[in-house]
């Protein structure tokens, strides 16, 4: 038997090859039949790499007799089934703390982007409607409020860049954080009711399925602004853009949607929504980093070394 890999993706810029010497590779991506490929493969498959929007179900789990580590190349782990994998023994691992500045540096580039009105500005520009006057006025950042969803490493990194904009911070999450000088609510909708910028940067998964729902956007209300750096299920989308049609939330700025690569085509004719293809973590350097941890991690394990990263339920 030939300890395989199954990647269900790329981990570009890094790729496999430090794993090469020691294991096989299936890119399933370049698999023309990929059911056919695992199916083959199934007994000397040890090892899964995936990411966000590549499902680790339990059937996968189930398929795979000598599975040992799913290896996931993100932080959050809503993709896998962590359940299944813990009832077999299956160890899970993500990629924390590398690419916690990159995220929230993306949440404030989307909330900048929409307040500021800086893609449909550039837009302007580049089609001559400036010749027939200015762009409508956009949204002061200073002396609003910002409302985190999930004061986590990244919720504290997107906190800590909206203070330098002179934004007040409150937070809603799980727990209060008695350490940190922020205000707490404990109900999502009076935090929305009192924010300018609600921001998203909680886990995926059921317990946040949907949690802003109309309820929630009706009391963000027609001034207030969405940024979702999270995961598209946390936020009702039909609700959401009824919300947006009706104008009942001024703008959204979004990296996340429900049905990724698949986004809503009703936002596209939108001016008032700023619209990224999940690149969070979406840097050269970091996404290297997320690669070495992903490698270290299979290494590691195998070796019978100390994880790096381990995922604990
Ligand atoms: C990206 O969405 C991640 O979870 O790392």
């Amino acid at each position: 038997m030939a300890k395989t890999i199954l990647a269900l993706t790329s981990m570009y810029p890094l790729g496999f090859e430090n794993l090469e010497p020691d294991f096989e590779i299936i890119r399933l991506w370049k698999e023309k039949d990929p059911e056919a490929a695992i199916h083959e493969r199934r007994n000397d498959i040890v090892a899964v790499v995936a990411t966000a929007g590549r499902a680790v179900s339990r059937k996968l789990i189930e398929a795979l007799p000598n599975l040992e580590i799913i290896g996931n190349f993100a932080v959050g782990t809503d993709n896998i089934d962590l359940v299944a994998a813990q009832e077999r023994g299956v160890i899970v691992t993500n990629t924390p703390d590398v690419l916690t500045a990159d995220t929230a540096d993306t949440a404030i580039a989307l909330l900048l982007s929409v307040a500021r009105r800086v893609v449909e500005g550039d837009a302007y520009v580049r089609i001559a409607k400036w010749l027939n006057g200015p762009l409508p006025l956009g949204a002061s950042l200073g002396g609003k409020t910002v409302g985190i969803v999930g004061l986590g490493r990244i919720g504290q990194a997107i906190a800590k860049r909206a203070v330098a904009f002179d934004m007040d911070i409150v937070y809603h999450g799980r727990s209060e954080k008695e350490d940190l000088p922020y205000r707490f609510y404990p109900q999502l909708i009076d935090m929305a009711k009192d924010c300018d910028f609600l921001v998203l940067s909680c886990a995926g998964g059921e317990d946040t399925k949907h949690i802003v729902n109309s309820a929630v956007l009706e009391a963000l209300g027609a001034d207030g602004y969405l940024i979702n750096v999270a995961r598209g299920s946390v936020v009702d989308e039909e609700a959401f853009l009824i919300a947006l049609r009706n104008k009942t939330i001024a703008g959204a700025g979004l990296d996340v949607y429900e049905n990724e690569p698949h986004v809503p085509e009703a936002l596209f004719s939108m001016d008032n929504v700023v619209l990224l293809p999940h690149i969070g973590s979406a840097t050269v350097e970091t996404r290297s980093r997320m690669g070495h941890l992903v490698i270290d991690n299979i290494q590691a394990h195998f070796k019978g070394e100390p994880l790096k990263t381990p995922v604990t339920a």
